[in-house]
């Protein structure tokens, strides 16, 4: 989606903005642009359609001096990709450059009254749109830029990151916030603006989460001021983020998926870092003990996610209502939003977020508290709007996930949600102590055993290269893998843009056995559960129709490795942590088969890291 970065201070901004625009390109984009107030007074404003490279190459030989700048990168909603439709916007006296993530909902209205206003409009966003708002009220009004753009965004419905710069005044930026992040760095005599901190993090570690419905204003040499619309002045609170540059960079690895498919045994040594004790096997999570009341009592647990996490949520079902015993629905939060869903007080609803930036899942948790839930949220981003916006919760800790496909959060996520069971279900009393201890150990476990996992990497390779050809493929599961199925799926289709649908085993004789041909390869996760057998008989049913067959499944396993054509061996643990045993040979065979095919996998085409639009 959509990026910002923003300079003041006395530096030279424009390889400040550049830097900070690269470390943003992970997030999916289509064309870049800077604004910048040169010493001479000028308001300068440089864009076009493409890469960051590319707005690189357009600079060359301008003129990019200026200590104060705007920076942009835009994933479009309003207009085509191309140079116009590119951010910075200016206002029609071209001394107003406005950058601005999200989407101005009555953009329509609004530019109809300033074209009657005797406006005209370069572009087809909804950008300039506010640009020019912000122009008209200031002139028309005679007041302070800082007014115009209080009065502006009473009049705007929608949700939006913004960042202005004026041609008159080289030593102001303002920026402001509703429904999509942006956060103020703090660093000596100089601040940066970021709509995600990992890229700036390299200049400071001081935070000010700006919050919706405030307006930061950045002034040179002056402490940072934070008002609402109504002009109330809001407390600075700054956070401390610990991030390391290493975490942002490929570390030697071709992609930044591959990385974090590697660093899996890692992220959950971080993930389960002081949470399980690991010689009296007591899971602890600090967010669920707090709320112990919240958890014994809860009638309900609703998850909401998207995507990824969704899939990660279905998983987090299976685990709750066998190991917790409390009924469990899983929705996914675009739908939840808008259908007037029954929640009950004594609901527990669960957020899951890798970004924790996602519009719908945090439309989600607006409308569970309205409801009066108590709202919990898992997410891996540290002050994200929707940890802030939750009464409480945990953090993955997986670090940065730079890749567009999601695969370390994913496993970090079901760790999450093991050790939430885990923790609940003893509370409540739900679950044996030989029970919960043997997935407490497999829980410390895990990361060796996702070191032995991942040695299927070359194997994986070889397969993936066979698979190049597919048109179409099909994941299959049963119980708790049924999602690690459609995350399999998921996983092909965003990277590699091969057609993939994942099915709960059984399901595919209701259909989808209709599309079973040697042309259609079938992945199946066949590893030792209580309907292993049932698997296995799947199984023959698509040999029967000539269908060919990857088969995910036990080292000891004869039954499935006579059936299927190729088999990836996985050590096998507990039965409900096997999801992340088996997503890891799934995420692997996605990214190879993507890199044959000579896909962008860092950051497929239309996709973005963090959907802060619906
Ligand atoms: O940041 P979130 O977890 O809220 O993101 C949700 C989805 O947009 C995300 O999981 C998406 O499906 C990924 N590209 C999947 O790899």
């Amino acid at each position: 989606m959509c990026g910002i970065v923003g300079y003041i201070g006395p530096r030279e901004a424009t390889p400040v903005l550049l830097k900070g625009l690269h470390r943003l390109e992970y997030r999916g984009y289509d064309s870049a642009g800077v604004a910048l107030v040169a010493p001479t007074g000028e308001l300068n404003v440089y864009k076009c359609k493409g890469k960051v490279s590319d707005l690189e190459r357009f600079l060359d030989g301008k003129d990019t001096a200026g200590t104060i700048g705007i920076a942009h990168t835009r994933w479009a909603t309003h207009g085509v990709p191309n140079d116009v439709n590119a951010h910075p916007h200016c206002s029609e006296s071209n001394r107003i450059a406005l950058i601005h993530n999200g989407i101005i909902e009555n953009f329509r209205l609004l530019k109809d009254a300033l074209v009657e206003n005797g406006y005209t409009f370069r572009s087809s966003t909804d950008s300039e749109v506010l640009v020019n708002l912000i122009e008209y009220i200031r002139t028309s009004n005679d007041c302070s830029l800082l007014e115009a753009v209080q009065q502006a965004l009473k009049q705007v419905v929608g949700a939006y990151a913004i960042a202005i710069i004026e041609k008159d005044n080289p030593d102001r930026i303002i920026a402001a916030r509703q429904s999509s992040p942006m956060v103020v760095g703090i660093g000596k005599g100089e601040y940066f603006l970021s709509s995600d901190a990992a890229s700036i993090v390299e200049y400071t570690k001081e935070f000010v989460y700006v919050n919706d419905g405030e307006i930061a204003v950045i002034e040179r040499d002056k402490p940072l001021k934070v008002v609402t619309l109504d002009n109330h002045k809001s407390r600075i609170d700054i956070k401390k983020l610990e991030l390391s540059i290493s975490q942002l960079e490929k570390g030697g690895y071709p992609h930044f998926m591959l990385k974090e498919i590697y660093e899996q045994p890692d992220t959950i040594v971080d993930c389960i870092r002081g949470r399980i004790n690991e010689e009296t096997l007591e899971v602890k999570l600090s967010g669920v003990i707090d709320n112990r009341e919240k958890f014994l009592k809860a009638r309900r647990i609703i998850f909401v996610a998207c995507g990824t996490s969704w899939h990660a949520a279905l998983i987090g079902e299976h685990l709750i209502e066998s190991i917790c015993r409390i009924p469990v629905e899983v929705e996914y939060a675009s739908e939840f939003r808008y259908r007037n869903p029954i929640i009950y007080p004594d609901d527990i609803v669960i957020a899951v977020s890798q970004s924790g930036e996602t519009a719908d899942t945090l439309a989600a948790v607006e409308l569970a508290r309205k409801a009066g839930a108590f709202v919990f949220g898992i997410s891996n981003v540290v002050g994200s709007s929707i940890a802030r916006a939750t009464d409480s919760g945990t953090y993955i800790h997986v670090g940065p996930e730079i890749g567009v496909a999601s695969t370390k959060a994913f496993t970090g996520q079901v760790t999450v949600m093991a050790m939430l069971a885990l923790t609940v279900a003893r509370e409540r009393g739900t679950i044996s102590k030989e029970y919960h201890d043997e997935v407490a150990r497999a829980l410390i476990q895990l990361p060796d055993t996702l070191r032995e996992v991942l040695k299927v990497g070359p194997q994986v390779e070889s397969l993936a290269k066979i698979f190049t050809y597919a048109h179409h493929f099909i994941y299959l599961g049963r119980g708790e893998n049924y999602p690690t199925a459609l995350e399999g799926a998921l996983k092909l289709k965003e990277i590699s843009y091969i057609h993939a649908e994942g099915y709960p085993a059984a399901e595919m004789k209701h259909g989808p056995i209709a599309l079973i041909d040697d042309e259609m390869p079938t992945v199946v996760i066949a590893t030792p559960d209580h309907t292993y057998e049932k698997t296995a008989s799947n199984i023959e049913e698509i040999k029967a129709r000539g269908g060919r067959i990857v088969a995910v499944i036990a080292a000891d396993d004869e039954l499935v490795r006579r059936s299927a054509d190729y088999t990836i061996e996985v050590p096998v643990i507990t039965e409900c942590l096997m999801p992340i045993v088996a997503s890891l040979p799934l995420q692997l065979l996605a990214y190879y088969i993507a890199v044959y095919k000579g896909r962008n996998v860092d950051q497929p085409r239309n996709l973005a890291k963090s959907v802060t639009v619906e």
